[in-house]
C-alpha cells in the first residue's frame, strides 16, 4: 500500500473523513502527537490499527469527539469527570467512563472493558476530520508498538508507511506528550498517566488531590514498563556522555551536548522536543545518555517517557 500525504487544507480534511468513512486508516496530529485513525464503529478498521501497530489486544484504544455532548451519547461522565472535562476538553486530557448502552463502537476498540478512554482534542485537523467524519474516531498514538511516539508526519511515515492508507500533515505537535488519563477507582479520580497536562493544574481544578491507581491493577493495560524504546540502550540522569554515546542535555549545563531539549530549562519546551529528540537520537545508531530532567510540571509526564524509554525491553 502507498501512504499519500494530505495536506492541511480543506481538502486534506475532506479526503481523510471519506477514507475514514470507507474503513482505511489515516495518520492525523493532534496537538499531543499524532495518532492512527480509524472509524470506531467499523470491526475492521479497529483490527487493521491493532495489526498496523502490531499492538497487543489486550490494550484498548483511545476514541475521540468533537465535544462534550458526543461524549456523553457514547459514555456517562459525571461528578469528577464532568468537572475536568468541562475546564479541560478541547485539550491534551482523556478520561476513562463507563460506556452507556447502545454505544455503538466495535467491541474491539474497549478491549472487552465496561470503560472506554474518551479524548476531544483541540487541534484544528482533528477538530476538521472528526466533525467531517461524524463518527467516534478511535485513534493510538501512530508508531509501532512499544515504539517511540510521533510527533511529526515524518515520524509516522518512517514507522508506518507502506501499512496505512494516509498521512494528514499539521507540521510538530505543539505538547509533544501524549494526553494525560484520568479515570475512576471507587468512585474517587486516579491518575492512570501522566501527560500533557500537569498533576497540579488537574488536582487545582477538581479541587481534591488524585490518587494513584492501586499497586497490582492494571487499569491503563497499555501501560508497560518498556515502551517509547529507541532501537540502542537508553541511559537516564546523564551528566555527561561515555565514548560513542549520543548525549541528550537540559538546561544550560551541559556543554558539549549532542542535542538539548531546552537550553533555557523550560519544560514545556522540553516536552515539545522530547519525542522529536529521541527520533534524532534513535537515527545515529548510537547508545543514548540522558540529562536529568527535574520532576514538577510537566517534568513528571517527562520522566515517566524516560524511564519506559530505558526500562529492560519487552520482546
Ligand atoms: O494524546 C493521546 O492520548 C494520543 C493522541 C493520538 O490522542 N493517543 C494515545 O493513545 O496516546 P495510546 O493508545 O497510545 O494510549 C492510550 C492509553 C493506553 O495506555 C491504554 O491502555 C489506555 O489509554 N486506555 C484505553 N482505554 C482504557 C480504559 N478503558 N481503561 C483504562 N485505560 C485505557
Ligand atoms: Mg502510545
Amino acid at each position: 500500500m502507498q501512504t499519500q500525504t494530505l495536506p492541511q487544507t480543506t481538502d486534506g480534511i475532506a479526503q481523510a473523513a471519506a477514507l475514514l468513512r470507507a474503513g482505511q486508516l489515516v495518520a492525523l496530529p493532534t496537538e499531543t502527537v499524532y495518532g492512527l485513525a480509524g472509524d470506531a464503529s467499523n470491526p475492521d478498521a479497529i483490527a487493521a490499527i491493532y495489526a498496523a501497530k502490531g499492538r497487543p489486544a489486550h490494550n484498548p484504544l483511545i476514541v475521540h469527539l468533537p465535544d462534550l455532548d458526543a461524549a456523553q451519547r457514547i459514555a456517562m461522565l459525571d461528578g469528577p469527570l464532568l468537572i475536568l472535562a468541562e475546564a479541560f476538553w478541547p485539550g491534551p486530557l482523556t478520561l476513562v467512563a463507563p460506556l452507556r448502552d447502545g454505544h455503538g463502537l466495535a467491541a474491539a476498540v474497549t478491549a472487552g472493558l465496561e470503560t472506554v478512554a474518551l479524548r476531544v482534542p483541540a487541534h484544528p485537523l482533528a477538530q476538521g476530520v472528526l466533525r467531517a467524519t461524524g463518527r467516534g474516531i478511535a485513534a493510538p498514538s501512530a508508531n509501532p508498538s512499544g515504539r517511540i511516539s510521533p510527533s511529526t508526519a515524518a515520524h509516522v511515515q518512517a514507522g508506518l508507511g507502506g501499512k496505512i492508507a494516509a498521512i494528514l500533515d499539521g507540521g510538530p505537535c505543539a505538547v509533544g506528550l501524549e494526553s494525560s488519563i484520568v479515570g475512576l477507582e471507587d468512585g474517587h479520580p486516579v491518575l492512570l498517566r501522566a501527560g500533557g497536562i500537569d498533576l497540579p493544574h488537574l488536582e487545582r481544578v477538581l479541587g481534591t488531590p488524585l490518587r494513584a491507581p492501586k499497586p497490582g491493577q492494571i487499569s491503563a493495560p497499555g501501560q508497560l514498563a518498556s515502551h517509547y524504546a529507541p532501537d540502542a540502550p537508553v541511559r537516564l540522569d546523564a551528566i555527561g556522555a561515555q565514548p560513542g554515546e549520543y548525549w541528550i542535555g537540559f538546561g544550560p549545563n551541559c556543554p558539549g551536548a549532542d542535542a538539548n531539549l531546552s537550553e533555557t530549562g523550560d519544560l514545556v519546551q522540553a516536552a515539545a522536543n522530547l519525542f522529536a529528540t529521541l527520533h534524532r537520537a534513535n537515527a545515529t545508531g548510537q547508545p543514548i545518555a540522558i540529562a536529568p530532567v527535574p520532576a514538577h510540571g510537566l517534568g513528571a509526564a517527562i520522566n515517566d517517557r524516560l524511564r519506559r524509554a530505558a526500562a529492560p525491553r519487552t520482546p
